[in-house]
């Protein structure tokens, strides 16, 4: 059996998507089966992080419509051959899957992956329960923005009443700048605010902005915080990705004083 991890948030755009995506390359590098599951029924959000929308032929809604087997509609990555991903169906509203149809495909999925990676929508109505039900555990995405870090607070406590055996806290978009000027807050006094084990920081990187992964942009720090991401998640603990580190060094400090 595999784990089944829901990536979801409080507030809307904090980085889910990109979470998914990024930490289902990571992890596959290391060697595990991965799928990715985009839960995000009527928008599809996850083919594209991972540059795979034109080799769509069928989604979850044709598997759940029984117009094709679970495996037609399986991707797999172009680089990585234990790296997939289950599209969301576009074209059908969000309500056109029902929980249980959804807890269905992921149990089948489970029996041949030893991760499957479930893509939470924003919101935490019907595509929140449809995407947490199957899962049983829950890697919590924020940003340092109050508002984002508050909502995270919500999701955590909704959290508690399903069947959620582990839940992990992700800092998405830190600028570790910022932390060592005291004018935001680390993605470690975040985990202490919500009394969440911390699994990764990323960092802020406009380069994963514009382009979903690292492994499209070769961005070298996300690419680190992804590879300690993933090592966290497989041990269930270990070391986080040191935000504020570049902007520590002697230089660094010496120019932005004079700046
Ligand atoms: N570390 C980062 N640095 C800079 N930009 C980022 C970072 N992570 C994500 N982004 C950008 O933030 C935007 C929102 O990301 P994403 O779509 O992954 O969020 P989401 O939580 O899945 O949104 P939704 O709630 O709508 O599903 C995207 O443009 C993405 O490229
Ligand atoms: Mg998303």
């Amino acid at each position: 059996m595999g784990r089944r991890i829901v990536v979801t948030s409080g507030k809307g755009g904090v980085g889910k998507t990109t979470v998914v995506a990024n930490l289902g390359i990571a992890l596959a590098l290391g060697g595990v089966s991965v799928v990715l599951v985009d839960g995000d029924i009527g928008l599809n959000n996850l083919d594209v992080a991972l540059s795979a929308e034109n080799r769509i032929i069928y989604d979850i809604g044709d598997v759940v419509a029984k117009k094709c087997r679970l495996k037609q509609a399986l991707i797999r990555d172009e680089n990585l051959d234990n790296l997939y991903l289950l599209p969301s169906a576009k074209l059908l509203p969000q309500d056109s899957i029902s929980a249980q149809a959804f807890c269905a495909v992921i149990n089948e999925l489970d029996k041949d992956f030893d991760y499957v990676i479930i893509d939470c929508p924003a919101g935490i109505e019907q595509g929140f329960h449809r995407a947490v039900l199957p899962a049983r555990e829950a890697l919590v995405v924020t940003t340092p923005h109050i508002s984002a870090v508050r909502d995270a607070d919500k999701v955590l406590g909704l959290l508690t009443t399903y069947n959620i055996k582990e839940i992990g806290l992700i800092v998405n978009r830190v600028r570790g700048d910022l932390v060592i000027k005291e004018e935001a807050m680390s993605a470690r006094e975040i985990a202490e605010l919500l009394h969440t084990p911390l699994r990764g920081a990323i960092p802020e990187d406009d380069k994963l902005g514009f382009s979903g992964t690292f492994a499209e942009t070769g961005s070298e720090r996300c690419y680190n915080a992804y590879k300690m991401l993933a090592e966290a998640v497989a041990c269930k603990g270990g070391k986080v990705y040191d935000c504020e580190r570049p902007f520590q060094g002697l230089i660094y400090r010496f120019i932005h004083r004079r700046g």
